[in-house]
């Protein structure tokens, strides 16, 4: 099952940014009124360790999107598959993502959620495919850079698959499962 896969970061390495993120995010947002909006299903296992790592009060939401499909590449188009439940108005939203890839994603996702008059509106991803970027899109906040390559782990999947390993992993699609 790991064939063709190569360990990349290990969780103790992944921890260790998450921690450092938590404390900006701990900085930049005491005494605001803080919501993370999830966004599934790629970033389930990062949220959940952020969210730990953040101690500031805070409330959480959830989005799910999806632009890959079965594919590694994206597709440009941004499916919108469940939306918020909390209202975004007057709120200071921190939306957290697996991965920022082409952009077109949370892009597409800022645009939406920003419509709503949040009070600001900023992203946090844990990983950063500098080479993969089709946009002008930049996130606030970044775990790990990373210039290519199509990654597994630590909820990250391919083909729905490998989200349940713990440590991440560069993953070859001709070669894997
Ligand atoms: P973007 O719209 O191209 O920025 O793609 C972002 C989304 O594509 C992320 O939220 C991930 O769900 C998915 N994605 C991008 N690269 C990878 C990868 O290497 N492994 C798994 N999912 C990925
Ligand atoms: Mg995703």
């Amino acid at each position: 099952m790991l064939q063709g896969m190569e360990k990349l970061y290990d969780h103790n390495f992944i921890a260790r940014q998450v921690r450092r993120l938590g404390e900006e995010i701990d900085r930049d947002f005491a005494g605001r009124d803080l919501l993370l909006v999830g966004v599934l299903k790629g970033a389930f296992i990062f949220f959940a360790d952020l969210v730990r790592a953040v101690s500031v009060p805070m409330q959480v939401d959830f989005v799910r999107l999806a632009s890959y499909g079965l594919h590694t590449q994206s597709s440009g188009l941004v499916e919108f598959r469940k939306d918020m439940e909390l209202s975004v108005a007057g709120r200071h939203l921190l939306i957290v993502d697996d991965i920022l890839d082409s952009g077109y994603t949370l892009e597409a996702l800022c645009e939406h959620l920003g419509g709503r008059g949040p009070a600001s509106l900023k992203t946090c991803v844990l990983l950063d495919k500098r080479e993969g970027r089709q946009t002008a899109f930049e996130a606030d906040y970044v775990g790990i850079s990373l210039e290519r390559g199509f990654v597994v782990g630590y909820g990250l999947d391919f083909q729905e698959s490998c989200r349940n390993l713990a440590d991440i992993y560069l993953c070859d699609p001709e070669r894997s499962i």
